[in-house]
């Protein structure tokens, strides 16, 4: 079994005023690895994935890549070293095409003159090529993000965080807004990801979440690691025993 670390971050504290939103915490993945981050309300799970995407400096601690120190100052600086972030809310344009969305910022273009023109055809190609790879079902890459069901909203989401070639993927609640059926659907997609040798960190509150799609489960509370374990040797009741900060 693969045990490259990917991402490793030590002993993270993050402070805002007086408020200490992380004390000295660590986490670390590796490739291909599914891991579960679970806490309360204000745990500080949020912002363990912005410091870790470079959104949010930490205020101590170090951040390690492919096992090189970085010092990340912006989003920008994670994607370059492979790490892309989901957000909550998204952050997607609704009355733009799929294939937009996609390559929103970053369009493979063609240089005529001094003027840079989206290449649509070529963004198409590479949209659809893309959504196949993860198995993501729509009726074509030109129908706009705003007719899609939420679960098809959240799925394109995952395909601009993954459409170059991220290696770290971070998901924030992705199913929390889901009916029941398009839970299922993202699941399997975070699943693709991992046979694609993504790895991926993803914060949910369900259970049934995490016990169908990770490899481990790393509990905060109150911005401290509180609790970890491969999922095989722990159980629903224990990890929702670690949110409230009970330990046997
Ligand atoms: N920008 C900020 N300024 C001040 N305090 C903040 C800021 N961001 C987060 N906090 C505080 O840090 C703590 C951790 O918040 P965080 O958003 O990381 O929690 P969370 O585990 O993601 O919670 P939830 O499950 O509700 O999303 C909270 O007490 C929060 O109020
Ligand atoms: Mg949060």
């Amino acid at each position: 079994m693969s045990e490259e670390i990917v991402l490793e971050a030590q002993s993270i504290s993050k402070f805002f005023g007086t408020i200490t939103a992380l004390n000295d915490v660590n986490l670390k993945i590796t490739k291909g690895e599914v891991l579960g981050v679970v806490g309360d309300n204000g745990a500080g799970k949020s912002t363990l994935m912005k410091v870790l995407s470079g959104l949010y400096k930490q205020s101590e601690g170090s951040l390690f890549f492919s096992g090189n120190k970085v010092n990340l100052n912006s989003p920008r600086d994670s994607q370059n070293l492979g790490l892309e972030m989901v957000y909550q809310d998204l952050a997607l344009a609704g009355n733009l095409p799929i294939g937009d969305n996609i390559f929103l910022g970053r369009e493979p273009v063609k240089k005529v003159g001094p003027f840079n023109f989206l290449d649509h055809t070529k963004r198409k190609q590479l949209t659809e090529e893309h959504l196949a790879k993860l198995k993501i079902n729509v009726k074509s890459a030109d129908q706009k993000v705003e007719e899609l069901s939420g679960g098809q909203r959240q799925a394109v989401a995952i395909a601009r965080a993954t459409a170059f070639n991220a290696k770290i993927v971070i998901m924030d609640e992705p199913t929390a807004a889901l009916a029941v059926k398009e839970v299922g659907k993202v699941l399997d997609l975070i699943l693709n990801l991992k046979s694609l040798g993504v790895s991926v960190i993803v914060i949910s509150h369900r259970m049934d979440d995490i016990f169908s799609v990770c490899d481990r489960v790393m509990a905060l509370f109150q911005g401290t690691n509180f609790a970890e374990s491969l999922l095989k040797d722990t159980s629903r009741d224990e990890v929702i025993g670690w949110i409230m900060g009970k330990k046997d």
